[in-house]
């Protein structure tokens, strides 16, 4: 699980850290960071995905000209907050597994940009295991990338095994792909920082982004495609693959049945004669078949929601943008009980932005523990973001009004700068 992501100079935020429980609620204005945080994720996936800098940056094409991965938003221009040279990511990470105590990961990276120019490189990368160092960029506080004549190095210490406070081997990677994936599989590297290393990396790679379109969910799909694409693609086979299994194929139409205004009774997944694709379609009570071409859009909503998170083999994490768009409000309960149960579970862990005051009303203590507020400082455009529970008497004015209510009052925003004042203050004082 990812308990805490930190930004800085990232896109609008100077220094924030976000933090994470299996559910992650992120509220705020138009324009305040949500989708950067979003943005920040997809950098920290496509390092999971072994990629290069540019490539995460500015996209990835296959051979035939196809989107292996889309661009981060805004690009080379944007991705590096304006006017500074470099920005950082980092991460914490704690193994899934629930009931043994593990040491947390801590993966931060920090990436420059060459003036005036759309090239990238690590200029910062250190990794730590509970207390102790697994790796870092070497010289330590410097700047690790070294002229070599023509070649540029990312130079990485490895913790000394046996003793995590002294360095072992230096290691010399590409300067403009992360380390952790170079080391990975390096020769020079023990088995045991090999294991942690890819652990994290694993936990990177895991990740999915939903934001899903009616058209894609509608579009039949190709037999065998049981990864859901990330507008909701290939909807069909992947909820065809639930239902092979009695038992998820049973929990899958009970949740559609409360879900859904639709009384449906089972799936069924017609094959097309001409182009062998497969279809969605939905069997009554009544005895009719509906097709997915004539469903509606919230339901189909519903329906990649469900296949996300009753797959086979879900993600550990999902990051979900606006999850109550196109919802109606008195199936939002449903909604954040499906998501607070799988994600209780401990294996799932589920990140979404929202505008909606009714969802902030009806999330459970603990989701509120991990509800954020974004906001922009409107002198200096900075972005802050500030766990809600941690505002002043926020928990009291939650059961005295509801926090729908707070949020669209606007107090959530007064409140942050209220106690950023305060905090400038004594600051000041001091
Ligand atoms: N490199 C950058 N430096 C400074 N600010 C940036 C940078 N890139 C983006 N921004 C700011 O981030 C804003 C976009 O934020 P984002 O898309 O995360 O908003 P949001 O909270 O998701 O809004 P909405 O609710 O409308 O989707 C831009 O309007 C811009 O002000
Ligand atoms: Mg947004």
């Amino acid at each position: 699980m990812i308990t805490s992501l930190r930004l800085k100079n990232f896109k609008n935020f100077a220094n924030e850290t976000l933090r994470m429980g299996p559910f992650t609620v992120i509220v705020g204005a138009n324009a305040s960071g949500k989708s950067n945080i979003r943005d920040a994720f997809r950098f920290l996936h496509g390092i999971g995905r072994g990629y290069r800098l540019a490539e995460i940056i500015g996209g990835k094409y296959g051979a035939g000209g196809q989107v292996e991965w889309e661009q981060i938003r805004g690009a080379v221009d944007e991705v590096i907050r304006m006017g500074k040279s470099s920005c950082s990511l980092g991460v914490t990470m704690q193994p899934f597994f629930t009931g043994t105590r593990k040491k947390s990961h801590y993966y931060n990276i920090r990436v420059k940009q060459k003036r005036d120019s759309s090239t990238f490189s690590v200029s910062g990368e250190k990794f730590t295991a509970g207390r102790s160092a697994v790796y870092t960029s070497h010289p330590a506080h410097g700047d690790p990338v070294r002229d070599q004549g023509d070649e540029t190095h990312l130079l990485l210490r490895m913790a000394k095994t046996g003793d995590q406070r002294k360095y072992g081997n230096r290691i010399s990677a590409r300067h403009d792909q992360p380390g952790l994936t170079q080391i990975a599989e390096h020769k020079r590297v023990v088995q045991r920082q090999k294991a942690i290393v890819s652990s994290a990396i694993n936990q990177l790679n895991d990740m999915r982004f939903l934001d899903l379109s009616p058209a894609s969910l509608r579009k039949p799909a190709f037999p065998g495609q049981t990864i859901l694409g990330d507008s909701g693609e290939n909807l069909p086979t992947v909820l065809k693959e639930i239902c092979e299994n009695p038992k998820r194929r049973r929990a899958l139409i009970e949740w559609t049945r409360e879900l859904t205004p639709m009384d449906i009774r089972d799936f069924a997944f017609p094959t097309d004669q001409t182009t062998g694709h497969i279809q969605l379609a939905f069997k009554e009570t009544s005895g009719k078949t509906v097709s997915a071409y004539s469903a509606s859009d919230g339901t189909l909503r519903f329906l990649a929601m469900l296949a996300a998170l009753l797959g086979k083999s879900p993600a550990r994490l999902y990051v979900f943008e606006e999850i109550d768009n196109g919802i109606h409000p008195s199936r939002l309960r449903l909604l954040l009980d499906l998501i607070e149960r799988q994600t209780a579970k401990g294996n799932i862990q589920v990140v979404t932005t929202t505008h909606s005051p009714d969802l902030l009303s009806m999330i459970s203590n603990k989701t509120f523990e991990h509800t954020s507020v974004v906001c922009r400082n409107p002198d200096t455009d900075e972005a802050v973001i500030r766990p809600i529970s941690e505002l002043p008497n926020a928990n009291k004015l939650k059961t005295s009004q509801g926090l729908g209510r707070l949020h669209t009052g606007g107090w959530l925003e007064t409140a942050v700068w209220f106690s950023e004042g305060k905090a400038a203050n004594k600051g000041n004082e001091e």
